[in-house]
């Protein structure tokens, strides 16, 4: 399976005024599922299609396993994309769309037949090879458009937003099956989304985009404990981090704090970055999950909203002239109204530089 190398790749579509995609490189490992991310119209599906070769590039380079591809076909590339609309002909069967692109190339029939048979059976699709697109439910299509793909046994898979047609607990068990797929057949994806549940549980690595620019790559652990910036922060991560204004003071000659009313000291790890800083306005950043109904309170809130989720009760109160949530065990949150006491797992906090948006 493929390496992937997009060098310094740029487009600029005609008539925009900005570019679309700008000085991005990225390199991806053989085997690995890679997941872009970003809001809308940051760039994702104009990546992929250059991949494809279904946009050409204004700058940079494309190679796939040691070979510059950015000037060839798209079906010389080696790749299979899998579409949002599924893109299936029909007025054919399952199995006809499924061999379809075999058969043009001229594939022999019987391993025509052997692949399309082994995909159908991987998915779970068997049963419905002489069916046409309109007797299927929207999950069994995606499955077919997958089969497609799998199919031509491509270097690498793209995918562009496959699930996001589909109704929730679908989603989630499409979720589950292409990362099955994934382990099994261990080819090289690059898979769009803005859902970043599908980016955290199926990603290898993610890839953050912001206005066509890469704005941080990694692990979904390193992202989600450690963004890099203000915008990966509020991005990844649901509910969506609580950003709170804060100014640093120093309290008996150690660095502190303060949040609204409160006072609070720094955590170890981060009072040398801080201590630069007294006198001066930064942001924090916690998750819902960042605060906690145990040990000594470190402030207090009036409840304005509680949501029971079942597993974990999300309460939204005011905190510094904030909006903030918290997630916290049902049997503890305090009822709308009412004042909860808070602890706050300051040695998860993230400190940002209000100006930049750059982590401290
Ligand atoms: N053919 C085109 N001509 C001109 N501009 C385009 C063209 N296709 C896309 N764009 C612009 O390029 C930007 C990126 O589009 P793209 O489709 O890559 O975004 P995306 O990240 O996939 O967004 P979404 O999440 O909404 O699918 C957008 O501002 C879009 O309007
Ligand atoms: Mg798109």
């Amino acid at each position: 399976m493929a390496d992937v190398s997009l060098k310094k790749v740029g487009k600029t579509y005609e008539n925009a005024s900005a570019n679309t995609i700008e000085d991005l490189s990225l390199d991806i490992r053989s085997g690995e599922f890679v997941v872009l991310v970003g809001p809308s119209g940051c760039g994702k599906s104009t990546t992929l299609r250059m991949l494809a070769g279904l946009e050409e590039l204004s700058e940079g380079e494309i190679w796939i396993a040691n070979r510059r591809v950015d000037e060839l076909e798209p079906r010389d590339r080696n790749i299979a994309m899998v579409f949002q609309n599924y893109a299936l002909y029909p007025h054919m069967t399952v199995a006809q769309n499924m061999s379809f692109g075999l058969r043009l190339a001229g594939m022999d029939k019987a391993e025509i037949r052997r692949r399309v048979e082994e995909a159908a059976k991987l998915l779970d699709i068997a049963p419905l090879l002489d069916r046409r697109p309109k007797q299927l439910s929207g999950g069994q299509r995606q499955r077919v458009a997958m089969g497609r793909a799998m199919v031509r046994d491509p270097a690498v898979f793209l995918f562009d937003e496959p699930l996001s047609n589909l109704d929730a607990k679908l989603r989630g068990q499409m979720r589950a099956e292409i990362r099955r797929l994934h382990k099994r057949l261990k080819a090289t994806t690059v898979y769009v989304t803005h859902d970043q549940v599908e980016a955290m549980t199926l990603a290898d690595r993610v890839v953050v985009l912001n206005k066509g620019k890469i704005e941080q790559q990694g692990t979904p652990q390193e992202l989600y404990e450690r963004p890099a910036t203000r915008f990966v922060a509020g991005f990844i991560g649901s509910p969506t981090m609580n950003f709170l204004p804060a100014k640093v003071v120093t309290e008996s000659t150690r660095p502190a704090l303060r949040i609204g009313e409160a006072t609070i000291p720094v955590p170890a790890h981060k009072a040398e970055t801080v201590l630069q800083r007294v006198g001066q306005d930064i942001e924090i950043g916690l998750r819902p999950e960042h605060f906690l109904v145990d040990g000594p309170a470190d402030l207090s809130a009036t409840i304005d909203m509680a949501e029971l989720l079942g597993p974990t009760t999300l309460v939204h109160f005011t905190l510094a002239g904030m909006t903030c949530s918290a997630m916290l065990p049902p049997e503890l949150a305090a009822p709308e109204g009412e004042v909860q006491s808070l602890r706050i797992a300051f040695d998860r906090m993230s400190i940002f530089d209000p100006k930049t948006g750059h982590a401290l």
